[in-house]
């Protein structure tokens, strides 16, 4: 980047304090979008990024250093696969001279050993490696990638014995819902600090795959079930962190930490998301870290501000008592079942939309799966074709 933004020149010192002391807690850097599996429940964006468009090394770099100046705290390094990157070790270097904590989003297909090392060396703090199954058979179908199963175990077992801590990602879905036991007892076995009970999130290709994904509502109570009865068993052992499917919610959840709170996401071509599902409303532009410092994107970009606060909303939600608790829920998945993103999330029970919602998702989980919507650029042209009618 020839002209690097700064950040903290949008005021004085007392102003630049009280900006690091608003500035997001994490910064999600999707590096690229391209990735060996091909998982139907992937939350990228149905319209994937060439690798022409990528940020390069030095903008990334530039991007790290400016999270570090604005007070961030933590980088989550993912995509698509962010070991496809071959300016990975450069990027995590300068994350970690710029004092972020990082951590590395990986399907671990594709990693050798060496690389990982060196990546320790240069200051990686974290891996987190994603399990599409605990049976190879269904693991290999959902990622459409043979022998997937057997390499992460090897690259989780290097990651403990390297000494970094680990989390396994276990995305849930119909398929392999009745597996949550067996992903703890796994994530046990493998010596891992967490574990990610990750139901699907209906966004971006996931969306697409909806009514090949989505459990039944008895299948999504049993799995809370036996992780709530894990965490019991395992205190002190392993965290279980657990995202439910908001189809079966009463109440919706503060999605994202509430828009442009805590967190920003930047594309692989460099946008700067308030969400990673932030590009499926179109009435929003996005700056991009090419053209605007990172830190006044954050502060002042149209985009973070559309749906900060409350005074965005419309009832139920503007008179509310929860406003201030779960904003309003997720604005990409009131765009995305009501075409308007400034209603309600449908996920609360006071949306109009509610109960139809619900309904949608009981009869598709009681029908036959269908057949999977693979996550690859050939797929992307049809797919986007064929959206759904909103509710
Ligand atoms: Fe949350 Fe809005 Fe539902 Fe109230 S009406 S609980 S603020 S989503
Ligand atoms: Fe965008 Fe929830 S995913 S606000």
């Amino acid at each position: 980047m020839d002209d690097e933004p700064t950040a903290g020149v949008v005021g004085g010192e007392d102003e630049a304090a009280e900006l690091c002391a608003r500035a997001p807690v994490g910064l999600l850097a999707e590096l690229t979008h391209r990735c060996p599996l091909q998982c139907p429940y992937c939350s990228n964006p149905v319209e994937l990024e060439g690798v022409k468009n990528e940020l390069s090394t030095e903008e990334w770099c530039s991007v790290m250093r400016q999270a570090g100046e604005m007070g961030i705290l933590q980088v989550h390094l993912s995509g698509g696969e962010p070991t496809a990157r071959k300016d990975l070790e450069d990027i995590v270097k300068a994350a970690s001279e710029a004092g972020l904590y990082s951590n590395l989003i990986t399907a671990a297909v594709t990693l050798k050993r060496d690389r990982l090392e060196n990546l320790q060396k240069l200051g990686l703090d974290h891996v987190q490696i994603s399990f599409q199954d605990v049976d190879p058979e269904g693991a290999e179908k959902i990622g459409a990638y043979p022998g997937a199963t057997q390499k992460k175990l090897e690259v989780a077992r290097w990651v403990t014995e390297m000494g970094l801590p680990l989390t396994i990602n276990a995305p849930i879905h119909r398929h392999n819902i009745h597996n949550v036991p067996r992903y703890i007892d796994m994530s046990v076995e493998l010596g891992a600090q967490r574990l990610e009970i990750a139901h699907a999130q209906y966004y971006g290709w996931a969306f697409l795959n909806r009514a090949a994904l989505i459990p039944t509502y008895e299948e999504t109570l049993a799995s809370i079930d036996c992780v709530e009865a894990a965490r019991e068993r395992l205190k002190g052992v392993l965290t279980i962190d657990m995202v439910v499917p908001d189809y079966y919610a009463k109440r919706p959840k503060p999605c994202m930490g509430g828009w442009g709170k805590g967190f920003m996401n930047i594309t692989p071509a460099g946008k700067v998301l308030p969400c990673h599902a932030a590009e499926s409303i179109p009435e929003l532009a996005f700056d991009n870290v090419r053209d605007r410092k990172l830190l006044d994107i954050w502060m002042n970009s149209d985009a973070f501000n559309a749906f900060r606060g409350t005074d965005w909303m419309k009832e139920p939600c503007r008179s509310c008592a929860f406003k201030d608790i779960d904003y309003g829920g997720c604005r990409c998945q009131a765009m995305a079942m009501t075409k308007d993103p400034r209603n309600t999330d449908p996920a609360c029970a006071l949306s109009p939309y509610h109960n139809e919602m619900v309904k949608l998702a009981k009869d598709e989980a009681a029908k036959p799966a269908t057949a999977f919507v693979y996550r690859n650029p050939r797929n992307a042209a049809a797919a986007l074709k064929s959206k759904e009618e909103p509710l």
